[in-house]
């Protein structure tokens, strides 16, 4: 992504901008959008509107020229150049795309609307253009908007083209579901939304979405997200309402985007918003982005446009605007900056699922000094932390990133956007449970509950995938592989984490050297089934302690071939997805 933005850098000069949100959204996971207008894109006497556009921003919709009227303009023919442009942009730029929309009642065109079709032809027409349209974009539209604005505010069925004017021929919700099926069958791998207005808090029409959500879910409909528009006034509703519709809606594992976010406001005759209102108006944005980054499944945020300049609200609502992130001139507005600071200030939210040793992936629980991996989605710096020394002993923060053991900072291995590995302090041996927190840049996420177990042995594997050729050398410190098999009779070294107590009191991140610390427990090992010898196991010599070393020697009796490789540490063994070939 860093590369492609730098093309873009004469650009972003111009804008001037500390591309501020669009880094944190990225450390965050989540995607920040903005509605676009490719005739501004391209252009060339205000070059700002692209810069802004693709500096600023890691996701791009189009505001219009997806929809049925702009790219299927006549019934044997689509206009696909605008879309395009959109498409192409986001490439140079490292923006994904969202799509929008496919199944809507507005900006239909003519031959459409008034051309006395039967249901039959409708449905025809419909499934056609869900595929031609999804087709082409497949791979570069990550999710569509696939119906939009279907309901009612009273939360019945919206009349249109499609639903009952004559409608596709299906009744009540099943329009949608037939919509989705063939976007589905059109784009197996893209994500498909379905989006509404005045949906976002709990009402008649929310619960109705609600409703049509969870039976899709249970059903297995292919509908991945909820699209919440957010077009906000200064009078945006409740926001404990719009939290618990999030709750629900995720609760159901769908994710929900914010599609069209703004919050307009009174302006005089030049266009121009009071500072009160500014101020308030950044209250909001603060407001309903934090609520958004409670929730790990609500993945995008976007904006309904890129500037004030051009916004849809002065025509649509008169004497009202200034309803965007830039202001008329790009310049950033309050809401941008306490956006940011949403941003900043917002917990990491993980959960023990996302807790694996990092040698075998195996998940359910810890043991101490075992070296793990935490994936997520909503924290981390967004360039890669190595390991660092800190008084001899490797750190436990990495660029304000640390993880905590019942408030024990583990030392780090790595930090990255979405993962940090770490070695699970001694401290919890003995315990039944620990409370791990992931904290970044002061704020701490909420704290989980993880199993701790006695051992949980498991061996690195060569192309760190957790399964296959064992990390294993020879007595030479050369790799065993097919042209370098383990010797019968011979010793091999084998590298694993997850030994649980060990001894000599270790201590956390310290580097190993005399005494080697030994594993406490009992260790025995098999090759192909067949038992060998244990001739060391403990640290690594020089490596963080929680690395471990096992020496083992191969029985004379293990059978030829690619062998499963098994530790058994206490009453508890490696995975058998690990192998060694023996000669
Ligand atoms: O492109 C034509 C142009 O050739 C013509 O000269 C001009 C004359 O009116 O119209 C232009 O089309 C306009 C189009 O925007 C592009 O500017 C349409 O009239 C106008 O109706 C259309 O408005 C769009 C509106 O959807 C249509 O309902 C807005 O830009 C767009 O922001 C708005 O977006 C919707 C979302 O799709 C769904 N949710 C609500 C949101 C706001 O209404």
């Amino acid at each position: 992504m860093m590369f492609r933005l730098l093309l873009l850098l004469p650009l972003g000069l111009l804008a001037l901008q500390g591309q501020d949100l669009r880094l944190l959204c990225e450390q965050r996971g989540i995607k920040l959008g903005a509605a676009a207008d490719p005739t501004r894109i391209l252009d060339t006497k205000e070059i700002v509107y692209a810069a802004t556009l693709g500096w600023e921003f890691n996701q791009i919709e189009p505001e219009n020229a997806m929809k049925f009227g702009p790219i299927h303009p006549s019934q044997a023919s689509y206009s696909f150049g605008p879309a395009d442009t959109i498409v192409n942009f986001s490439n140079a730029v490292g923006q994904v795309v969202r799509g929008h929309t496919l199944v809507w009642h507005s900006q239909n065109p003519d031959w459409l609307t008034k051309g006395n079709f039967s249901s039959k032809e409708l449905s025809d027409i419909l499934q056609s253009h869900i595929n031609t349209v999804v087709g082409r974009y497949a791979g570069r539209v990550y999710a569509w908007d696939v119906v939009n604005e279907a309901f009612n505010d009273n939360g019945t069925i919206r009349s249109t083209i499609w639903s009952d004017s004559p409608g596709i021929g299906l009744t009540g919700t099943a329009y949608i579901e037939q919509a989705l099926r063939w976007a589905n069958s059109a784009d197996p791998k893209a994500l498909l939304f379905y989006n509404d207005y005045s949906a976002e808090g709990m009402n008649a029409k929310s619960n109705a979405v609600y409703a049509m959500a969870k039976d899709f879910v249970t059903r297995k409909v292919p509908l991945h997200g909820i699209g919440l528009q957010m077009h906000l006034t200064l009078t945006p509703g409740s926001l404990a309402d719009i939290d618990t519709n999030i709750k629900r809606i995720t609760d159901l594992g769908l994710q929900v985007h914010f599609t069209e976010l703004d919050v307009r406001l009174p302006v005089d005759s030049s266009g121009n918003a009071t500072a009160a209102a500014l101020a308030t108006q950044a209250q909001i944005y603060h407001d309903v982005v934090a609520i958004c980054l409670k929730y790990p499944l609500c993945t995008a945020i976007q904006t309904w446009g890129v500037t004030d300049k051009y916004s849809w609200i002065p025509s649509v609502f008169p004497g009202f605007g200034a309803a965007l992130l830039f202001d008329t001139s790009y310049k950033p507005k309050p809401a941008y900056n306490s956006f940011r600071d949403a941003l900043a200030q917002a917990a990491p939210v993980i959960s023990a699922s996302g807790l694996v040793s990092a040698a075998s992936y195996e998940g359910n629980g810890v043991a101490p000094g075992e070296i793990v991996v935490l994936y997520g989605n909503t924290f981390g710096p967004s360039i890669l932390q190595l390991p660092q020394l800190d008084g001899g002993k490797v750190s436990s923060n990495l660029s304000s990133a640390r993880l905590l053991f019942d408030g024990v900072p583990a030392p780090l291995i790595y930090a990255r956007v979405g993962q940090v590995s770490a070695v699970v302090p001694f401290a919890v041996e003995g315990k039944t449970t620990t409370q791990m927190q992931y904290e970044y840049q002061g704020v701490k996420s909420n704290a989980v509950t993880v199993p701790v177990l006695a051992s949980k042995p498991a061996i690195f594997t060569l192309d760190t995938s957790g399964t296959g050729a064992g990390a294993i050398l020879d007595p030479n410190y050369q790799v065993i592989t097919a042209s370098n098999p383990a010797r019968k009779g011979g010793v091999i070294l084998v590298f694993g984490t997850g030994g649980g107590a060990m001894t000599d009191n270790p201590q956390d991140g310290a580097l190993a050297g005399v005494p080697l610390p030994q594993i406490r427990d009992t260790v025995s090992a098999t090759i192909g089934g067949v038992d060998c010898k244990v001739l060391y196991k403990g640290a690594l010599p020089g490596g963080v302690l929680g690395a471990l070393q096992f020496n083992i020697e191969v029985a004379a009796g293990v059978p030829s071939g690619v062998r499963p490789i098994v530790i058994t540490i206490g009453n508890k063994s490696s995975p058998s997805a690990v192998t060694v070939v023996v000669e």
